[in-house]
């Protein structure tokens, strides 16, 4: 059964009710403002809408924490030792697309260790729950990383940086490199889904650059919390800090690591 603690409820209770709103609009995709941060960089109505939802649900429930938010930024709380990480909608693109693959991403953080993680996606009400020590989740079923030990037999999930990214070069390399050494190569369009994909054991792996602490922080603990092995791309621990993350279960997560770091002398 899923862990039901109080903070749990708090952080589902927000998303439930951003949800609500995600899929209406989602629905009348048409019918909604954009507007472009930068290259190939949107926001919507509704990823504004959603962040001031889980913001208000958040506050009203934990009064002194603070934000990371993706669109409102840092938000200082009377309580020094919290702060949520939100990603109201992860996977704008897709959204904007009609393509059903995106999700609301919540992580808390204590003392700068994450210590709860949320990712939901309201299309296929699939939600995603772990918390320190006791397991990750998806609804009420149990999760576990993917247990296979040869990248032959892996399915690796991975970005492709856009028109506003800055590595294409590096993306081509890393991709010539992977292809020819496993069993599939795919990309959904959202980071919290990818770490969730290989929590669950659907992704034996996942590896991207570029990204920020809300794309991360609930999917490192969900992964932990499975069972499976999450460093940043060097290999270290500051996944958040670094902006990129390389998942797997204990034994792949090597071999992956060395086939991507030599395909950047390549
Ligand atoms: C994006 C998604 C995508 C990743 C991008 C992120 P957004 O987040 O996670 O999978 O490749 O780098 O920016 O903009 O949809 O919240
Ligand atoms: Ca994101
Ligand atoms: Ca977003």
């Amino acid at each position: 059964m899923t862990p039901n603690s109080p903070t749990l409820t708090v952080m589902v209770q927000a998303a439930r009710k951003a949800a609500r709103a995600l899929t209406r609009d989602f629905g009348e995709v048409e019918n909604l403002q954009v507007s472009v941060k930068g290259p190939g960089d949107f926001v919507s109505s509704a990823d504004l809408r959603a962040e001031e939802t889980i913001r208000e649900e958040l506050t009203r429930a934990r009064p002194g924490y603070g934000f990371l938010l993706e669109e409102g930024g840092e938000v200082k709380g009377s309580d020094p030792t919290h702060r949520w990480i939100v990603d109201p909608l992860d996977g704008t693109t897709n959204f904007l697309h009609g393509i059903p693959m995106f999700a609301i991403n919540i992580a808390l953080e204590r003392n700068g260790e994450i210590v709860a993680g949320l990712t939901y996606n309201p299309i296929t009400d699939e939600l995603f729950l772990a918390e320190k020590g006791k397991g990750a989740f998806l609804n009420d079923r149990r999760l576990r990383v993917a247990a296979r030990s040869d990248l032959t037999q892996a399915v690796v999930c991975t970005g492709i940086p856009h028109i506003g990214g800055k590595n294409h070069g590096r993306f081509s390399k890393e991709i010539a490199a992977v292809m020819p050494q496993v069993a599939g190569v795919r990309r959904t369009g959202s980071c919290a889904l990818d770490m969730a994909f290989v929590a669950a054991g659907r992704f034996d792996a996942y590896w991207e650059w570029e990204l920020n602490a809300w794309d991360l922080a609930a999917g490192v603990i969900l992964i932990r919390e499975a069972g499976g092995f999450v460093t940043d791309m060097n290999n270290g621990s500051d996944i958040l800090g670094k902006g990129s993350v390389l998942a797997a279960n204990e034994r792949l997560h090597r071999p992956l690591y060395d086939v991507l770091r030599k395909s950047a002398t390549a």
